[in-house]
């Protein structure tokens, strides 16, 4: 017999107490519990929060612990296998955050058709019609996905999960994760509560029965998945898709991920026909023309493993009167304001009377300190109206002092800049920890100070083109 019992479930962080209090004991938060009825759920169903797996009775010793591989299951999208860390992996909980119209609804309807097995596609979002349309335009409607992907327009979860205990699919798509309703509970969809007993249900469904369970989450204004934060900890795997809604690109990558790194990112484009893989998404970002112009400059960064040139673009204008607009997109406004003030004291670049725009092409957001050097070099640029060579790339760390350094994995980002057919490098000087960098086909300026490095970029007549590395350490 289930039993009702009343929690005080705070709004906040999502904690649960048996009394009222004016402040919650485990995050401050004031006036945030709200009284929530709770029934007890039938007997049988194992508390969750474990990693997928079967879970033993006893300790074992770690060196009697068999060696299984985590079976997974590609879903079809090699992008998406490379964020998950190979594929989706049964009774794990994977929870996919992004704005609205980023294209969620779209990824996952690609990947229960891609995953190649029986899907139950639960949306409490649109109707069935509707997501027949948006598969029609995918083009699913006639391939065997027409009859392995079944839609079931509800937001109870108790009826969700009735249904995945029946029919037994191989993966759940529960969207959206905020407009799912657990019947016991008070409270509207999308509140605390009700997101995190409606995760707690599809965690016991995925654990209990070996099913993948993925979770469509909203993301609030500052870009955190809207719900308690324990939510997050809960499932195995956070994943975003990131991207400018207007622009075509997207890129996909794990918040958190019980099953593989949070390293790797995967680059789409969105078309017509839904999300597509790109195949060189290294210079995906850069912008169609590569034409020398003033404030552009090209950075070679680091997305986990993966290189990507992306473009720093700056304009810098004379203010108007009143304070000077600094507006950055993409790129850490506090880091450009740094920069501003390192560029008048130490490189006698002024920009105190300026307004000054910055952002990266494509819609990327990058919080790398590399961008850094790029981002100074392209405001010094715009400032003195002269171009950086197309050729070129500039990546490194800036200091207080206006010294430079140098950034991880510079091997790998200068190799993918040659490759791309670029030919000369500005990058900070080696020091005694990291040794010099050679790459065929790219000279390697290496520069001490952005002062020296703001000479070398604009100053043609002061370049070392040609010159080999070895020589200016
Ligand atoms: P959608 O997956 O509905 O976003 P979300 O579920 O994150 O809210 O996708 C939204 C946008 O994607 C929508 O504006 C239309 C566009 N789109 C395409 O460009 N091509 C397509 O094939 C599909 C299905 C959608
Ligand atoms: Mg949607």
């Amino acid at each position: 017999m289930a039993r009702s019992t009343s929690r005080f479930v705070c709004q906040t962080c999502g904690d649960a107490f048996l009394r009222w209090e004016g402040q919650c004991r485990s995050c401050d938060a004031w006036n945030s519990l709200v009284e929530t009825v709770v029934r007890a759920s039938p007997a049988g169903s194992r508390s969750s929060g474990r990693a997928a797996g079967p879970v033993s009775d006893r300790a074992v010793a770690l060196a009697d612990i068999g060696e299984t591989d985590v079976p997974r299951w590609p879903t079809g999208l090699g992008e998406l296998d490379r964020v998950l860390g190979g594929g989706i992996v049964p009774g794990s909980v994977v929870l996919v955050g992004g704005e609205p119209g980023i294209g969620k609804s779209t990824l996952l309807l690609q990947v229960a058709a891609g995953i190649g097995g029986e899907v139950l596609y639960a949306t409490g979002e649109e109707s069935a019609p509707q997501v027949r349309m948006r598969a029609a335009r995918l083009g699913l409607l006639d391939g065997p996905s027409g009859a392995s992907i079944a839609v079931l327009a509800e937001h109870d979860i108790g009826r969700i999960v009735e249904q995945a205990r029946l029919t037994r699919p191989a993966l759940v798509v529960v969207d959206s994760i905020q407009t799912a309703t657990v019947d016991e509970l008070d409270g509207a969809a999308g509140s605390v509560g009700q997101v995190r007993e409606a995760t707690v249900r599809l965690m016991d469904l995925a654990k209990g029965e070996g099913i993948a369970v993925i979770l469509v989450g909203h993301v609030t204004k500052d870009g955190s998945i809207a719900g308690p934060k324990t939510m997050e900890h809960l499932v195995d795997a956070v994943v975003a898709i990131e991207g400018e809604r207007y622009a075509a690109l997207r890129i996909v990558r794990a918040a958190k991920n019980r099953f593989g790194s949070t390293d790797e990112v995967g680059v789409f484009e969105m078309a017509a026909q839904g999300l597509m893989e790109i195949a060189d998404p290294a210079r995906a970002f850069l912008a169609e023309q590569a034409d020398a112009a003033p404030g552009r400059v090209v950075a070679p960064i680091l997305e986990g493993s993966r290189p990507l040139l992306v473009e720093v673009q700056a304009l810098v204008a004379p203010a108007g009167y009143g304070t000077p607009a600094r507006r950055a997109s993409g790129i850490d406004p506090n880091r450009l304001s740094l920069l501003i003030a390192v560029l008048g004291r130490r490189a006698g670049i002024a920009l105190g009377t300026f307004d000054v725009y910055a952002n990266l092409a494509g819609g990327l957001s990058v919080g790398e300190p590399g961008l850094d050097l790029p981002l100074a070099i392209a405001l010094a640029s715009s400032l003195r109206d002269r171009p950086l060579a197309a050729d070129t790339v500039v990546i490194g760390e800036v200091g207080l002092l206006g010294e430079l350094r140098v950034v991880a994995g510079l091997d790998r980002r200068l190799k993918e800049a040659a490759r791309l057919g670029f030919g000369r490098a500005i990058v900070p000087r080696a020091s005694r920890g990291n040794p010099h960098t050679e790459v065929s086909g790219l000279a390697i300026d290496q520069v001490a100070t952005l002062r020296e490095a703001v000479a070398a970029a604009l100053d043609p007549t002061d370049t070392h083109r040609g010159t080999v590395p070895a020589m200016l350490g």
